[in-house]
């Protein structure tokens, strides 16, 4: 039995993750849960799946959520803040640790998993991206595991398993990219964050399905497939394939590409996540390999989508320059959603802020956390100055 912490419970990836578990209570239990400030959603879910604790970020929800709670008459304990959320990420009474969390706020709870030794689930991508080599080294230290929970990580994974010496063996990874909303588009101006968020093939987060749309999340994937599998940037390849019916690929030095296929539903991987190297029913229907048609390839386009080109060369450049692109495009990002930049300036946004931050590589947390608040408020200084001064991209 195994016994989970599942941070970022109310979003799509928690959905997900409930939904796995409900299918397996004979071999998880949930201990805890944590949300930013969705009290209802979080209520509710306690209300099914009784965990032991419920964490709400936001402190000044504490008393509603200790109210919603005690009206619904369920004896879960309700905590609030940073501190609660890395307590219960290590806490003895879990084993696994689902790292849903969107964006850098999760970073501190996942080290603190890692630290603990616990089985991480990591779906929280932009942790990785921020710390880099300290997260991998946390969980080394720790001594527990490091799964991915991304699609296209969990493709990696599987297509290694019985791979060995895979840095001699392996040529490169492929990383699959659906090419978003806008793939074929051309012009960029006018896209209302509606149209951003309308993912052709997954139904996801609205912070990740804007990534998906201007590419940054392969970006940010290439990032995460260099620290959990241990390549550098010029061994892994984004090739888009606008069916999402391949999520990854390994080349061997032999020739031979291991595909892991499947429909695109994120139950697989964390089943896959959950069980391993066991196998359990996820949910997700089968491919049905008469009804697919043709599977189609192309290479992304690194001039309309820069925000790839620039996690390339973030990546090449090292954690600090990582952290800062990762930083720059949460900010970005918001603003667009909140209708305060146009979907045309989010990489502007974040090259600025790529050529005006400079740090050292961060040798500690705190020393990335140092580095995401610099990133962030030259990003918003970068907001105010408007689409003109935008710089055009090198190389790539
Ligand atoms: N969705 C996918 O298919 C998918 C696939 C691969 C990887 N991922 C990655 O998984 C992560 C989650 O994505 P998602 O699509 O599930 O996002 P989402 O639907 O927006 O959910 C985000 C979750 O994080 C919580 N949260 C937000 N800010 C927080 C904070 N400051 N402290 C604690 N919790 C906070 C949210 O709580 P509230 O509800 O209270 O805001 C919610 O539970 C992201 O890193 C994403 O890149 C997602």
């Amino acid at each position: 039995m195994r016994s989970i912490t599942l941070l970022g419970a109310t979003g799509s990836i928690g959905a997900s993750t409930l939904d796995v578990l409900a299918r397996h209570p004979d071999r998880f239990s949930l201990y805890a849960v944590a949300a930013g400030s969705s009290v209802d959603a979080l209520v509710r879910l306690c209300g099914r799946f009784r965990p032991r604790v419920a964490v709400i970020a936001d402190e000044a929800r504490l008393p509603a959520l200790r109210q919603a709670l005690a009206t619904a008459g369920l004896p879960t304990t309700a905590r609030a803040g940073a501190a609660a959320l890395s307590e219960i990420a290590c806490a003895a009474e879990c084993d696994t640790v689902v790292a849903a969390i969107v964006g850098a706020a999760g970073l501190v709870p996942t080290i603190a998993a890692a630290r603990a030794g616990k089985r991480v689930l990591l779906a929280n991508k932009e942790a990785v991206v921020c710390a880099g080599r300290l997260l991998i080294e946390a969980v080394r230290a720790g001594g527990g595991e490091l799964l991915p929970v991304d699609s296209e990580h969990s493709a990696v994974h599987q297509c290694l398993a019985g791979a060995r010496l895979a840095e001699r063996d392996v040529r490169k990874l492929i990383l699959t990219a659906s090419g978003g909303p806008f793939r074929t588009r051309s012009d960029f101006a006018g896209i209302t964050p509606e149209q951003a968020c309308a993912h052709p093939n997954w139904v996801m987060g609205r912070k990740i399905s804007v990534d998906s749309a201007t590419l940054m999340n392969k970006g940010l994937e290439v990032i995460e497939a260099s620290w959990l599998f241990g390549f550098a940037a010029g061994r892994i390849e984004v090739v888009v394939h606008p069916q999402s019916v391949i999520h990854s690929m390994v080349e061997f030095v032999d020739g031979s590409v291991v595909a892991q296929l499947g429909t695109p539903d994120m139950r697989t991987p964390i089943a896959y996540a959950l069980s391993y190297p066991e196998r359990i029913e996820s949910g997700s229907a089968t491919l049905d390999f008469t009804r697919l048609g043709a599977l189609s390839f192309e290479a992304p386009d690194l001039r309309r989508f820069r925000c790839l080109a620039l996690a390339y060369e973030a990546l090449e450049g090292g954690t600090a320059r990582t952290a800062t692109l990762n930083a720059a495009n949460e900010i970005a990002v918001e603003a667009f959603l909140g209708g305060r930049l146009p979907f045309a300036d989010i990489a502007r946004v974040i090259e600025e802020t790529l050529q005006t931050v400079h740090a050292n590589e961060p040798e500690s947390i705190d020393e990335v956390l140092e580095i995401d608040a610099r990133a962030r408020r030259t990003a918003a200084q970068s907001l105010q100055r408007g689409r003109s001064a935008a710089p055009r991209i090198a190389g790539r």
